[in-house]
């Protein structure tokens, strides 16, 4: 926008207005005398507007920042829902053998599949020695060997695990790909009936939360980070 001063503009960074000069050895004709006077008020209180801009513009500045500040801050105290959902309990007694469900928890899935007796067969009879991942990659059995019985639940029964496919962190799909587990479609991962990666490009097992089962109540436990 154009000001209508040269060299007067309000706002942080304007060039600075010029002065007048008050030495009256370097001032020149009756017509510059007569103009310093009203050219300083006038600047004076040009500079009480300008000066009242900048606090002005620094006020709101500080009440901006602290608006936008609060929410970060506030972020760091996890609200009381935040906290419910940090630890959830989940009835399982209705799922069916051979089906499974997907709860939210902390904003990612986790799948909870009741097993039939084939998948859990097919699991306990794979040796580790033929898995990409050897690790068990559960938070109950941490540095263990991927043995389906250190990552299943009651007798393998049930399986319960994020589901985030470990090379990109998609949603894989159930009872799908070769090996009748899970398969990721964003890139070809394939996951067997113990939720272990046996084919394509993710390197990990899907990973087991920190969990506790009672009678059919499964409590995911609040201390998974990955
Ligand atoms: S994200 Fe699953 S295969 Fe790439």
């Amino acid at each position: 926008m154009k000001s209508e001063r040269p060299g007067v503009t309000s706002g942080i960074g304007a060039p600075a207005p010029t002065q007048p000069c008050r030495s009256p050895h370097l001032r020149g004709g009756a017509s510059e005398r007569e103009r310093p006077l009203a050219t300083t008020t006038e600047q004076a209180e040009e500079g009480t507007r300008r000066d009242f801009l900048y606090v002005a513009t620094g006020a709101v500045g500080a009440v901006t920042v602290g608006a936008a500040v609060w929410p970060l801050i506030n972020q760091m105290n996890p609200s009381a829902d935040v906290l419910a959902l940090a630890e959830i309990e989940v009835d399982i007694g209705d799922l069916a053998e051979g089906s499974q469900m997907t709860v939210k928890w902390r904003g990612k899935p986790v799948m909870i599949r009741h097993r039939t007796a084939d998948e859990i067969q097919a699991a306990r009879e794979t040796p580790v020695s033929a898995l990409k991942d050897g690790q068990s990659r559960s938070a109950q059995t941490p540095g263990a060997e991927a043995t389906d019985e250190n990552r299943s639940l009651m007798d393998g029964k049930y399986l319960v695990q994020m589901g985030i496919c470990t090379h990109l962190g998609c949603v894989p799909l159930g009872e799908q790909g070769d090996y009748g587990g899970w398969f990721c479609p964003c890139h070809g991962s394939h996951y067997d009936t113990a939720g272990r990666i046996r084919k394509g490009p993710a390197p990990e097992n899907l990973h087991i939360p920190e969990l506790a089962l009672d009678g059919t109540t499964l409590r995911l436990i609040e201390t998974y980070s990955g």
